[in-house]
């Protein structure tokens, strides 16, 4: 999919959010700069968060309450290359159904990452241009992609 501009990311992350009901696990896959948290604040917005979702760089997570009863984990585990207990907190979001998680620079932590994901890789062939590739590894997200295209 071929993205020309940062408001054209965010409400692609919307329109995926829009469609989550608890339980879903995201992880973007691409460059400094990408758009990964641009992409995180559209899907945030779907997902009925009203609080404005900053980069987790520092804290590594930030937790948002949305529609639903539904909360929003965004993880950043770039400045973290051993995740230790994170992971711990990590493995336990990820099983709660009422938590959609999303996490950006997951290297360190794709041993517990679902089988059944969403992963979302950006490229930047020019300064707004964005290549996103959405895949899906498994039958539920399979199933939210499908309703997305
Ligand atoms: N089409 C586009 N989609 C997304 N972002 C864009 C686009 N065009 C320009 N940008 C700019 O690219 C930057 C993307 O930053 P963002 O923080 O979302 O990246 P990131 O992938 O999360 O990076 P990091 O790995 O540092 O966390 C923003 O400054 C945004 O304005
Ligand atoms: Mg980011």
């Amino acid at each position: 999919m071929h993205v020309t501009s940062e408001q054209e990311m965010h409400d692609l992350g919307s329109r995926l959010g829009s469609l989550f009901v608890g339980g879903e696990v995201v992880e973007l896959v691409g460059d400094v700069g990408a758009g990964k948290t641009t992409f995180t604040k559209g899907l945030a917005q779907g997902l009925g968060v009203s609080e404005s979702v900053q980069s987790p760089s520092f804290t590594i997570s930030r937790v948002y309450d949305g529609r639903d009863d539904l909360r929003l984990e965004h993880y950043d585990f770039y400045r973290l290359s051993d995740p230790g207990i994170m992971k711990d907190e990590l493995a336990e979001s990820v099983a709660d159904d009422k938590t959609v998680v999303v996490i950006e620079w997951g290297g360190s932590v794709s041993d517990i990452l679902p089988a059944d994901r969403l992963v979302i890789g950006i490229s930047s062939p020019g300064e707004f241009e964005r290549d996103v590739k959405l895949r899906a590894t498994g039958d539920r997200s399979q199933a939210i992609l499908k309703e997305l295209l």
